[in-house]
């Protein structure tokens, strides 16, 4: 086997720098603790042979026209909308991913934002800092109950279906989802309901987005959308920030025309310390935690050396996301 150079554009958790060290690669880490500029990643990939790549990794078609001697490229991500694929697989170059091993920890995230735009937990805890904890107030501070309300999902894949399976077992949440294909499995096991996409935003009290970032989803919700959904419905967001339109959810909350927001991915991120979201009653923002557990992070970076050491050593990427490529 020839020397193999892997270069990882930040620093990873042990298990996956080991993986690659201990399969006889030589590995160098970016040392700084902040992403590459492009420019920075095209002179380090010259270097090496293979690229672990993160999502703040600009792969464009003129990064891969630069770097096309690249054997491989494994993305610290479950999401790859950085990349781009038709332009990695016309030149060859496998792109690897790192699917189900942070399903749980976005779900959580999702189902954490959801109870707590609910209950207006962010919010709530800012009074207290703000100094204005002042007497118990009967219709004060009023959320609402989440038992038997109807689950929306968009983009009912792993993610989606690990929060829908939280939803029905802690409040008995009929689910609807819109989605390309029907899901069997969230039909059988959870009594799913495939749905349009006008039926998802008049029928959901909870509508969550687990969908990928495509020109088909790039700011679906918007303005029109969320005029369709209903005034006591959450709207909360853990995949992609693009995926909303972000002016036209500030206006939908501070119009009443839906009741609250929780994000985990803003547009563009990282958000604007000024954003109105950021101080109001009926939103809870997250800063991309979707899979920041210690579980999720050692799976993940499991996973994307797997895909590199498969690649070398029995030309398979266990996890390939651009399957037309020859290995
Ligand atoms: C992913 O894996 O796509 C996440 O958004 C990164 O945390």
């Amino acid at each position: 086997m020839k020397d193999v150079h892997v270069f990882i554009s930040r620093d990873i958790p042990e298990i996956g720098v080991d993986l690659l060290r201990n399969a006889g690669f030589t590995v160098t880490l970016w040392p700084h603790d902040r992403p590459m500029t492009q420019p920075e990643l095209i002179a380090a990939a010259r270097e090496n042979n293979a690229l672990l790549s993160m999502l703040a990794d600009n792969i464009d078609a003129h990064f891969l026209n630069e770097c096309r001697h690249l054997d491989i490229i494994s993305q610290f991500a479950v999401g790859y909308n950085n990349v781009d694929i038709p332009e990695a697989t016309r030149l060859g170059i496998p792109i690897g991913n790192t699917p189900d091993v942070l399903s749980d920890a976005t779900a959580d995230v999702a189902f954490g934002l959801m109870l707590a735009v609910a209950r207006k937990m962010f919010y709530m805890h800012k009074t207290i800092a703000r100094g204005e904890w002042g007497h118990f107030r009967p219709k004060a501070n009023l959320g609402f109950e989440l038992k038997n309300k109807t689950l929306g999902i968009f983009g009912l894949g792993r993610i989606g279906m690990e929060m829908a399976k939280r939803c029905k077992g802690a409040y008995n949440m009929p689910v609807i989802y819109c989605n390309r294909f029907p899901n069997a499995e969230a039909e059988a096991t959870l009594g799913a309901q495939r749905v349009s996409f006008e039926e998802l935003l008049q029928q959901s009290d909870i509508l969550s987005v687990h969908s990928v970032l495509s020109d088909e989803t790039r700011g679906i919700f918007n303005k029109a959308a969320f005029e369709k959904m209903k005034t006591t419905a959450v709207f909360i967001n853990t995949s992609r920030g693009p995926v909303h339109n972000e002016p036209d959810l500030i206006e939908a909350l501070q119009t009443g025309k839906i009741w609250g927001a929780g994000l985990d991915v803003t547009n563009p991120e990282p958000m604007d310390p000024e954003n109105p979201l950021l101080s109001m009653e009926n939103a809870a923002i997250l800063p991309h935690i979707g899979s920041a557990t210690m579980e999720a992070r050692n799976g993940m970076a499991r996973l994307a050396a797997e895909n590199i050491i498969g690649f070398y050593h029995t030309k398979t990427v266990p996890h390939l996301v651009n399957p037309d490529v020859i290995l």
